[in-house]
C-alpha cells in the first residue's frame, strides 16, 4: 500500500485544483474520484436509464470502463476508451450525479477500484467520503471547505470552458442542491473526518491552500524523521 492523501470537500472548495498540484509537487498519482461518478452519471444518461432504476444502473457502473490518462498537462478522463473530460463537466451530468452517487451499490463498485489504486502506488486522491470511508486509515486528511458564492464563482469558468453559460445565481443552486444530497445521503455521506485537517479557502490563494498542504506533509515527514516513526500509517 502506497501512502494516501485524503483531500475531501464540496463543489467548489478548491479540491481538483489543490490535490492536483499537491500530487505533482510530491509526485504522486492523483485521482479525481468526482469524475469516476460523473462518468458513470454520463453512460446513465446516454442509454436513457432512469437514476431511481438502482439496478440498472448499478450495471451500468459494473460495465464502465474508467481510466485516466494525462495529456498535454491534463487529466482526461476515459469511459470505455472515449475522452469524456469535457462531457462529464455539463450541467446535465451535474444534475444527475448526486443520485447516482448516492446509490449503495454504485459506490460499492466505485470504492473497490479506488482502494485497489492506491495498491501500487502514492496518492493523492480527492473526493468526499475518501478520508472517512475509502481511506479512514490515509496518512493525512485534509478538508477543503469555502462559502457558496466563491464556490460558485470557481466554476463558472469551468462551464464557460464548454460552452455552457450559467449565472451564478444558477450555478449556486445547482451545488447547493448537489451539498444537500451529497451530505444527507445513507451511503458514506459528505462530512468532516473527526482527524482532518479543516481549510477555508474562501479568502486563499491557490498558491496558499497548495502550501499549507505540503508544509502540513513536510512538517510531519519531519516529526517521523525525528521519531522514526511513520504518521497515522495502519493500511
Ligand atoms: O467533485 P465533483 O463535483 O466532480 O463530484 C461530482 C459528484 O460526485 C458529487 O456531487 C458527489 C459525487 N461524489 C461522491 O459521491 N463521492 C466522491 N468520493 C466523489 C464525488
Amino acid at each position: 500500500m502506497g501512502i494516501v492523501i485524503a483531500i475531501d470537500g464540496p463543489a467548489g472548495s478548491g479540491k481538483s485544483t489543490t490535490a492536483r498540484e499537491v500530487a505533482r509537487q510530491l509526485n504522486y498519482t492523483y485521482i479525481d474520484t468526482g469524475a469516476m461518478y460523473r462518468a458513470v452519471t454520463l453512460a446513465v444518461i446516454r442509454a436513457n436509464v432512469s437514476v431511481e432504476d438502482h439496478l440498472a444502473v448499478t450495471d451500468i457502473a459494473a460495465q464502465a470502463d474508467i481510466r485516466f490518462a494525462w495529456i498535454d498537462d491534463n487529466l482526461h478522463t476515459l469511459l470505455d476508451g472515449e475522452d469524456v473530460s469535457s462531457s462529464i463537466r455539463s450541467v446535465e451530468v451535474a444534475q444527475l450525479v448526486s443520485p447516482v452517487s448516492a446509490i449503495g451499490s454504485v459506490r460499492d463498485i466505485l470504492v473497490k477500484r479506488q482502494r485497489e489504486m492506491a495498491n501500487t502506488a502514492n496518492i493523492v486522491m480527492e473526493g468526499r467520503d475518501i478520508g472517512t470511508n475509502v481511506f479512514p486509515q490515509a496518512d493525512f486528511k485534509f478538508y477543503l471547505e469555502a462559502n457558496l458564492e466563491t464556490r460558485a464563482r470557481r466554476r463558472i469558468a469551468d462551464y464557460q470552458k464548454i460552452g455552457q453559460n450559467l449565472t451564478i445565481p444558477e450555478i449556486m443552486a445547482e451545488i447547493e442542491k448537489r451539498d444537500k444530497i451529497d451530505s444527507s445521503r445513507q451511503h458514506s455521506p459528505l462530512k468532516k473526518a473527526a482527524d482532518a485537517i479543516i481549510i477555508d479557502t474562501s479568502n486563499l490563494k491557490f498558491e496558499e491552500q497548495v502550501e499549507r498542504i505540503i508544509q502540513t506533509i513536510s512538517l510531519a515527514n519531519l516529526s517521523q524523521d525525528k521519531n522514526g516513526s511513520e504518521p497515522n500509517r495502519n493500511q
